[in-house]
């Protein structure tokens, strides 16, 4: 029932601070100096003790494409990633865009019983961007937040006619965005690499055109909408700029869009392919600046494993997607904290805080009767990322050889512990 948490140098809203937390009943009981309590205890000295870290989208793959992930392997591989909650796509099969899909997610959370899981239901039926989905019945078995996820809803008419449905049951859209006839078949970033390597180019516009598009509607409607992984230094700007008129819009990027260029696409790895494409310099220049900012309100995965025969083919035919939330934390610390460039509260914000405020979840932060939800980290531990040692059965990651900093130790979700390293 209870569990206590001494030493460890808590990362609170307000700072870093050493104290001891004694978790009872699920919750967050008592924050203090030298708690005793007769009870099962962790010794956290020289680690730091995070909120639990959310990711608001990832794909599990389960119903239809266990091949690739499924809620076991997926929720192992979150925890083990330091996640106490996720988010998962509605792009399964069949489609999450019904109560029954819902709550069979709801369902595999419970016999699985690692992190929690948060199913987002579809905004058109079978994500076909043509009829709405059940969207009050998925809000009432539980669905967070609707999405279309991997692909736009293209006709806008019907995107403002769900916005607008979906604000009744106070649920938000998650917008991908890509005007999928100005991506036209492309595969990378259009520019100077994709002429390089012969690769079939997208332009920054394919998806500026659509954020352009659900900022407008978030505007004129006065609704907030969500920008899914933002990849370009175009697409912060709109975002920034609209924010500044006082639009309800929120957004979320990646690591691999804050790390990465399209100069990786030269080796032809298909691990390298996802949608959005990595851009260039002054893309990842812009949403590191986005991020320190808070134009990009959050960190998210969009974890996309795909089995070996997805990836293991021509570049043009190979499944787009990385499988991210084994090296999301580490990435990030090591990338923008000891970088300089942003705070362990302000990465903490990033991957707690605001993803639990954009969709109204429990969890987000330490503080006294908040949910039990903690992720403990070495920091100082340094290793080279290994997808032959991920939980997720996706090995699909760009970043095998990159040297981090950042080890998860414990996770743990209403005080229980759920991963130990
Ligand atoms: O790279 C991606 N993979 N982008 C998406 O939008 C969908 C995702 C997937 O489901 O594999
Ligand atoms: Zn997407
Ligand atoms: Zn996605």
């Amino acid at each position: 029932m209870k569990l206590l948490i001494k030493n460890g140098t808590l990362v609170l809203r307000s700072g870093v601070k050493k104290a001891d937390v004694l978790l009872n009943g699920g919750k967050i009981e008592k924050i203090a100096t030298d708690i005793k309590a007769d009870c099962k205890t962790i010794d956290a000295s020289g680690k730091h003790v995070f909120p639990g870290l959310i990711d608001m989208h990832v794909h599990l793959r389960e119903p239809g494409y266990e091949g690739k992930e499924d809620i076991l392997s997926g929720s192992q591989a979150a925890v083990a990633g330091g996640f106490t909650q996720v988010c998962c796509m509605p792009n399964t099969n069949p489609v999450c865009d019904n109560a029954v899909v819902v709550s069979y997610i709801k369902y595999r959370q419970q016999q699985v019983n690692l992190c929690r899981i948060n199913p987002i239901g579809a905004i058109t039926k079978g994500e076909e961007g043509k009829a709405m989905a059940d969207i009050g019945a998925m809000k009432e078995a539980g669905a967070v937040a609707i999405s279309d996820d991997g692909k736009s809803v293209m006709d806008s008419n019907i995107m403002r006619l769900a916005m607008e449905y979906a604000h009744g049951f106070n649920l938000k859209c998650l917008c991908h965005c890509e005007d999928i006839n100005l991506v036209d078949g492309g595969v990378v970033n259009e520019g100077y690499n994709s002429t390089l390597t012969g690769l079939k180019g997208s332009l920054r516009a394919a998806e500026d055109i659509m954020i352009a598009r659900d900022i407008a509607l978030a505007e004129s409607l006065d609704i907030p909408v969500h920008i899914c992984h933002v990849s370009t230094y175009s697409g912060v700007e709109l975002i920034r700029s609209a924010k500044s008129r006082g639009v309800k819009v929120t957004a979320e990027t990646c690591p691999h869009y804050f790390i990465l260029t399209d100069d990786i696409i030269t080796s032809f790895d298909t691990s390298t392919k996802v949608n959005p494409p990595v851009r260039e310099a002054k893309d990842r220049d812009a949403i590191i600046e986005g991020l320190k900012d808070g134009t990009l309100d959050c960190i998210v995965t969009d974890h996309a494993p795909h089995a070996l025969k997805d990836k293991q083919v021509e570049y043009n035919l190979a499944a787009f997607g990385m499988s991210g939330i084994e090296t999301s934390f580490p990435l990030s610390y090591t990338y923008l904290v000891k970088t300089g460039r942003l705070t362990l509260p302000e990465l903490a914000e990033r991957m707690s805080y605001n993803p639990a405020k954009v969709l109204g979840l429990e969890g987000g932060e330490i503080k006294e009767g908040e949910v039990g939800d903690l992720t403990i980290i070495d920091l100082n531990e340094k290793y080279v990322i290994d997808s032959n040692k991920f939980l997720s059965k996706g090995k699909n990651t760009p970043f095998n050889g990159f040297e981090v900093c950042g080890k998860v130790q414990y996770t743990i979700v209403g005080g229980d512990i759920k991963y130990k390293a």
